[in-house]
């Protein structure tokens, strides 16, 4: 796991982006930061649409501004929501593609921080690359 200077500034990232999430249908906020293996914060929010299945979690679209930036390897993530909740499946699953094992900071709107903990365990026997041959 990484040091809690590391969780704490991702924490502190992602709050400071919260407040930009596009949340009008569940008012629900999330704010997300992305550590990349050469020391960068990315971040990103959700955005929801009028066609509610069209919305997109921070997670994932913090790993596609990631992904815009030319980065590739990760270290780890933190996650800023009202309760500190843990990513929602589709994310898991996206996030064990992109980033791999990497560690999960869980924190609650007023950025205490909830829970540590890793995509492995998040998504244990997870589909992948290696399945496709
Ligand atoms: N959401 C996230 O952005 N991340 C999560 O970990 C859980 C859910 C978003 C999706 C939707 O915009 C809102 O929160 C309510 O589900």
């Amino acid at each position: 796991m990484i040091t809690i200077a590391k969780q704490k500034e991702l924490v502190a990232a992602a709050m400071n982006v919260r407040g930009e999430a596009w949340a009008p249908y569940s008012q629900f906020r999330v704010g997300a930061a992305l550590l990349t293996a050469d020391g960068e914060i990315i971040t990103g929010v959700n955005m929801e649409s009028s066609s509610y299945g069209l919305s997109v979690c921070a997670e994932r679209n913090t790993i596609a501004c990631a992904v815009a930036k030319g980065k590739r390897e990760f270290t780890a993530m933190a996650v800023v929501s009202r309760g500190g909740v843990t990513p929602c499946g589709a994310c898991r699953q996206v996030i064990y593609d992109l980033c791999g094992n990497i560690d999960i900071v869980l924190a609650d709107e007023t950025g205490a921080i909830k829970d540590t903990t890793t995509t492995q365990e998040l998504l244990p026997f997870a589909f992948g690359d290696k399945d496709l041959g």
